[in-house]
């Protein structure tokens, strides 16, 4: 098939890189000239595991191409991904300009019957205004569908392959009959192509990412409770996670959830809850307890050293909002370094891959080490942020050599609290005792 996907982020270039490794022709198409020119010399703009190889393969078989002209790169294609960003504007509703405009501008281009899906994570109603934008100006027969993602980043290769479910909406007969034939590669497992409407599509996204959301901030609020009850979470989640109904996925508690999804998709869905008069309070909730429990060990910390952080050196390890991305989007890193700044301590830094991306935005009001012990250097206590997976073992005779004082904050749970005691360490961890 030729398929044409419009936007080279994050989702687009994957979308594009995984139907191309499925023996499609595909041509991803940005009007971002420098991105472009670097992928067309075999550079990928973002970390994601696996997709260096499929990409490299498929450029190579000539099944992948890169782009900045719309009518060239949609040239004799069947279907076009759109896959453009939906930032939220200012009262936390999608931003939908970057997807209409495309769709406006595809219209007069269209040649024969083309199926446009949305790939974006875009609210209710949307397919309906790109049909609209379309049809405006096209002189053939097309198809809106909607067909979220639900990738993960530093894992996106490997979701897209082998995905648990793909949701498709639409109600046109032809269009599903080519879904079923782009997507059979990939849910040969039996894993099932669920179709539906395109506004439910629409809000199973949505649904999906805010239960996710909803389900970890319900476990953090059980780590709260624990701490004050004197249980301990850990123990809480292994015993109610192996209920079936539960599941035991997603029920880690830890200093909040971050990213470029979540925080976004709650916020969105609760706008378009309160655009229908409909008052959702699970998601208020959940946005107003997530945002507080990012910043959760500054009062243990504030505590430690006796109300006092002026000139005292807190070392940070992880500041992606989780492991294997370098995304720091919303990420609880840096609520927390700002707030020790606020509070006068000396901040220094280290991250296996977001190091980068933080001092674009933090410049020289933090350090930033080399790795993970040279952060450590005269530092007065470690705070960990992020579970990447080199900080679950370290070397502790090191550290007690470079820490001034054998204290950790963690927000990720990473250690058993019997060992840490039996290091000799100070833990502070999320809903266990300190
Ligand atoms: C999320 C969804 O998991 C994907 O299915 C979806 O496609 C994607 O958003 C999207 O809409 O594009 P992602 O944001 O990459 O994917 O990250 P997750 O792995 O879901 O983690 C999100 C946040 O939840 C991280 O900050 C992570 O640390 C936190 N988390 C996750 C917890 O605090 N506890 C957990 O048990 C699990």
């Amino acid at each position: 098939m030729k398929i044409a996907v419009v936007g080279t982020g994050y989702v687009g270039l994957v979308t594009g890189t995984c139907f191309s490794e499925t023996g499609n022709n595909v041509t991803c198409i940005d009007i971002d000239e420098s991105k472009v020119e670097k992928l067309k010399n075999g550079i990928i703009p973002i970390y994601e595991p696996g997709l260096d190889v499929l990409f490299e393969r498929n450029v190579k078989q000539d099944r992948l191409h890169f782009t900045t002209n719309l009518k060239e790169g949609i040239e004799g294609a069947e279907i076009i991904f759109l896959a453009l960003p939906t930032p939220p504007g200012e009262d936390g509703s999608a931003d939908l300009q970057y997807v209409l405009k495309v769709a406006d501008d595809l219209g007069p281009l269209l040649k024969q019957y083309t199926i446009i899906i949305d790939k974006s994570t875009v609210p209710v109603g949307t397919a309906e205004k790109v049909h609209n934008a379309i049809a405006k100006n096209a002189k053939v027969d097309f198809d809106v569908v909607s067909n979220p993602e639900f990738l993960r980043e530093g894992v996106a290769v490997e979701d897209f392959m082998k995905p648990d479910r793909v949701v498709v909406g639409t109600e046109s007969e032809k269009a599903k009959k080519t879904m079923e034939r782009l997507y059979a590669p990939l849910v040969r497992q039996g894993n099932p192509i669920i179709f539906m409407d395109e506004r439910s599509a629409e809000l199973t996204k949505y649904a999906a990412n805010s239960f996710l959301a909803t389900k970890i901030t319900f476990m953090n609020e059980i780590a709260n409770l624990c701490e004050l009850l004197g249980a301990d979470v850990d123990a809480v989640r292994r015993g109610v996670g192996t209920d079936s109904r539960i599941g035991k996925r997603f029920l880690f508690a830890g200093i909040g959830y971050g990213g470029s999804c979540f925080p976004k998709d709650v916020q969105a869905l609760a706008k378009s809850a309160k655009d229908v008069n409909y008052d959702f309070r699970i998601l208020n909730g959940v946005m107003d307890i997530n945002q507080k429990q990012k910043t959760k060990l500054i009062p243990s910390i504030k505590d430690y050293f006796n109300g006092d952080l002026k000139g005292k050196k807190i070392a940070i390890w992880g500041l992606a909002f989780k492991p294997y991305t370098d995304d720091i989007r919303e990420a609880p890193a840096l609520y927390n370094i700002e707030e020790l700044i606020k509070e006068g301590a000396e901040v220094s830094v280290f991250d296996p891959e977001a190091m980068e991306n933080v001092k674009g935005i933090m410049g020289d009001k933090i350090t930033y080490a080399e790795d993970q012990y040279s952060v450590l250097e005269d530092a007065d206590a470690l705070m960990i942020v992020t579970e990447w997976p080199v900080f679950r073992t370290p070397d502790f005779n090191r550290m007690d050599s470079l820490l001034n004082n054998k204290v950790i904050f963690d927000g990720r749970n990473l250690y058993e609290l019997s060992s840490m005691e039996e290091l000799g360490y100070e833990y502070f961890s999320i809903g266990r005792k300190s």
